[in-house]
């Protein structure tokens, strides 16, 4: 028996695949097309022969139809054999906690708010080259969260059966606005990196040529949704997971800066 990773070339599946393998576990790391979402004769050949999965979806647990294809999907690692699911799931998204739901009594749910590494690795990359972090988020704080934490959490919950049934919230240990997270990474980094709020409909707009208007319009909504402030608090799900606290935003900035990830 093996642990699959679903979305193993992703930001989190990628370290959670190198653990699994740098601990001896057998691990099988898939992502398109060897398992496909949107292709569900993909599902049962990956799941088969997995005693526990890491499920990343994409695009989001939000997207509209993610509920349906969820619940077929728990139902295909079920019938494969699979006794526990790791889901990777959004803090403060409604959509996601419908998904999260579908899970059964013992699968783990990964409940993460916004990830550090969106500045070094993700989708804001390219803002923090150019200078400018442009987001429909005005000044609410959020508790950004190391993807490295989230690694950790992952491979415990798929590797440790005390993990079963859990719903871990995991955040980073303090609030920052988008204008204090552009000031740390500009100071680790040493380049001028500056936010600023866009309205929603700007946002969108300038998303639609980038992305098309299918993903521009859900990732507007999700943005309206959670920077609302729901998530403006900090939880302590790291250290109920690992015993120890979530790494810091200062951490990560100079982790990231030293690695080259600004340069
Ligand atoms: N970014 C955040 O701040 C944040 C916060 C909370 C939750 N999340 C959730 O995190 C999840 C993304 O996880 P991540 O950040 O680790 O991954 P990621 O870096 O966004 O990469 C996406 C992964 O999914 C794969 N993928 C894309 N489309 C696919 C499809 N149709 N079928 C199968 N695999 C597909 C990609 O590989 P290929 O392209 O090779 O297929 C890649 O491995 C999403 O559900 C998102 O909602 C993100």
């Amino acid at each position: 028996m093996s642990i699959l990773v679903i979305g193993a070339t992703g930001k989190t599946g990628r370290r959670v695949t190198q653990r699994l393998a740098d601990a001896g576990h057998a691990v099988r790391g898939v992502s398109r097309p060897v398992f496909d979402w949107e292709r569900r004769e993909t599902w049962a050949p990956a799941l088969t022969g997995a005693s526990a999965a890491y499920v990343t979806y994409s695009p989001d647990l939000a997207a509209p139809g993610a509920p349906e294809i969820v619940e077929a999907f728990v139902k295909t690692a079920t019938a494969a054999g699979v006794e526990r699911l790791v889901l990777l799931s959004g803090r403060g998204e409604a959509g996601a906690q419908r998904c999260e739901g579908l899970l059964r009594a013992g699968d783990v749910v990964v409940r993460a708010s916004w990830f550090n590494q969106n500045f070094s690795e993700g989708h804001l990359l390219g803002s923090v080259m150019s200078g400018l972090i442009a987001l429909p988020a005005g000044d609410v704080a959020e508790p950004f969260v190391d993807v490295d934490d989230i690694a950790d959490v992952a491979v415990a919950a798929l590797t440790d059966a005390r993990h079963a049934g859990r719903v871990y919230e995991l955040t980073g240990p303090r609030l920052l606005t988008f204008a204090d997270a552009a000031a740390e990474i500009a100071e680790a980094a040493d380049r001028d990196v500056a936010y600023v709020s866009l309205p929603a409909p700007d946002f969108h707009a300038a998303l639609v040529p980038e992305v098309g208007p299918e993903l521009a319009d859900l990732l507007t909504a999700l943005c309206e949704e959670v920077f609302d402030g729901r998530n403006a608090s900090v939880t302590d799900g790291v250290r109920q997971a690992l015993g120890r606290p979530a790494r810091d935003f200062a951490d990560f900035c100079a982790a990231a800066a030293s690695s080259g990830a600004w340069t």
